[in-house]
């Protein structure tokens, strides 16, 4: 065994973030963590890393008692940790940001040939295709995490935490992913893998541990279990299969009309979109990130003003105009990245709820808020949601990854506006939630909504959406109903593959 924690208690406040959690790790094994949003799963992971301190508890790695005060004494002790959100410094290289901090030095100089030709056995060796000369921010999203990977590689990690790693990523870089995670394990590393998707789990891990309300509820061999039971261990109930039933749409309530916008290169971002969304139906748009989805939502809420061709939103002509123009229009807006978009760390839970309504009469009178009716509101969203907070005055940076999530969907759906743009609407949130946001996108639509919903996640967009294009290279090339495509074939085509073949 490489790694024993035992009995982590870990409180902030009123909330006990770990209560009493033990695990351990053996080498060469795979484990992965799995537990509802706010169970505790980065907790005890930033706690092995170093990132936080536990009240009581005993951390004992490759036989040796430790106590980490910060991320350098964990890489000490050959720990190392997959951020989320990485720490990558996007104008250097590939090889500058694997070898920061230790280059190879030559008469005190880097040595470029020396550090590249490093870079270059460590990602042959693990299977970790990079280009050693390339720079971060022309790298898509996978090739950063596989230059994030090959660090802690780098740094002399054998034991690598891995905390939803698969959240960013298209779903040929999890397969990736999910390949180089064998390798590593193949190769003597020990990985953590904390992950909300329950195929991952059983594709990849040895051994999982399930947790909830800060406790380790049960860990259980792979081969011993199967999805169902991990999942009613997880959230204490059976999931149910949500069904679209037919529904009729209304009028327009969004009118893209050629739309095309240029970037700074030269290239067509956006190359003559035409898209509409109905009162009480579900749009899909199924596609590789990167392919204009991004710029589209962003046009269509006003965040870009830059293009030409014209947006509709409930009969409002708001091509070009502002994001207040356009919300007034009658739009809410899930952004596809919480932490950019959509929320104020610092700000309590109800101020995050209220944003955007500032103004709205529920919320104010004569410039005054009523902070009964805010309150309420928040606490009628937590309560419904299930987000796990401690009260609503709580800062929106103490929640869990996806808790966050849940505050900023909520907000946006129960907004009373006729269309909503979804972007990743349940990005980091667990199984039971998921299916709670699930309930509330197609009630909505029920009640003569219409929501375009953007997400990576294929089998979101098959099972919410009544129709569903697919973007590819800045344009929308094809279009199916409910239950006319299947996954595979969504998957070609959104790499410029045939309907045919
Ligand atoms: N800095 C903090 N201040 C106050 N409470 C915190 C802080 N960090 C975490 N918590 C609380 O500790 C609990 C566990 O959070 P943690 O982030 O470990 O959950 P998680 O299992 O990773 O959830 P998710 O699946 O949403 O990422 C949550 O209730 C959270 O609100
Ligand atoms: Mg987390």
């Amino acid at each position: 065994m490489i790694l024993q924690m035992k009995d982590i208690v870990k409180t902030y406040g009123n909330v006990v973030a770990n209560d009493h959690v033990s695990i351990d790790l053996n080498e060469g094994e795979i484990l992965a963590i799995v537990g509802e949003n706010g169970a505790g799963k980065s907790t005890i992971m930033k706690i092995l890393y170093g990132l936080e301190k536990a009240d009581s508890g005993e951390i004992t790695v490759w036989g040796e008692k430790v106590n980490f005060r910060s991320p350098i004494d964990a890489m000490k002790h050959h720990i190392g940790m997959v951020q989320q959100h990485f720490m990558l410094f996007g104008s250097m290289t590939v090889t500058e940001n694997i070898v920061y901090n230790n280059e190879i030095a030559k008469n005190g100089f880097f040595d470029r040939k020396a550090n590249r030709e490093k870079v270059r056995q460590l990602s042959e060796k693990y299977g970790l295709m990079v280009d050693p000369d390339a720079i971060i921010d022309d790298c898509p999203v996978g090739t950063q995490q596989r230059v994030e990977i090959l660090k802690t590689l780098y740094q002399d990690a054998s034991l690598i935490i891995f905390d939803e790693p698969s959240a960013v990523l298209t779903p040929n870089e999890v397969d990736d992913l999910l390949r180089t995670l064998r390798e590593l394990a193949k190769a003597g590393k020990s990985i953590i893998l904390i992950t909300h998707k329950l195929n991952e789990v059983m594709a990849v891990a040895d051994r999982i541990t399930v947790m909830r309300a800060g406790k380790v509820i049960k860990t259980l061999n792979r081969a011993d279990t199967n999805t169902d039971e991990l999942s009613y261990l997880m959230i204490g109930r059976h999931t149910a299969d949500l069904q679209l039933r037919p529904h009729n749409p209304g009028e327009t309530l969004l009118q893209v009309k050629d739309l095309t916008m240029g970037s700074a290169a030269g290239k067509k971002v956006l190359n003559g979109v035409n898209l509409e969304v109905r009162a009480g139906e579900i749009v899909g748009i199924a596609g590789v990130s990167g392919n204009g989805q991004t710029e589209l939502v962003r046009c269509i809420t006003g965040l870009e003003r830059e293009y030409e061709g014209s947006v509709t939103v409930c009969g409002h002509d708001v091509s070009n105009k502002g994001v207040d123009t356009i919300r007034q229009a009658g739009l809410s807006h899930i952004p596809e990245d919480r932490y950019v978009w959509g929320s104020a760390r610092e700000a309590s839970l109800s101020d995050n709820f209220l944003m955007g309504e500032e103004n709205s009469e529920k919320y104010s009178r004569h410039g005054v808020l009523k902070s009964k009716q805010i309150i309420e509101h928040a606490d009628k969203l937590i309560a419904e949601y299930s987000v796990k907070v401690d009260n609503s005055r709580q800062k929106m940076k103490e929640l869990s990854g996806g808790n966050a999530q849940k505050i900023i969907t909520a907000r946006e759906i129960e907004r009373e506006v006729p269309l909503t743009i979804a972007c990743e609407p349940t990005r980091g949130i667990d199984i039971g939630a998921m299916e709670f946001v699930h309930e509330r996108l197609v009630n909505k639509r029920d009640h003569n909504g219409g929501i375009l919903l953007v997400s990576s996640e294929l089998s979101e967009i098959l099972k919410l959406s009544d129709r569903i294009y697919v973007m590819y290279n800045g344009q929308l090339n094809h279009e199916f109903k409910h239950g006319e495509v299947d996954e595979r074939k969504l998957g070609k085509l959104m790499l410029g593959g045939k309907a045919d073949e």
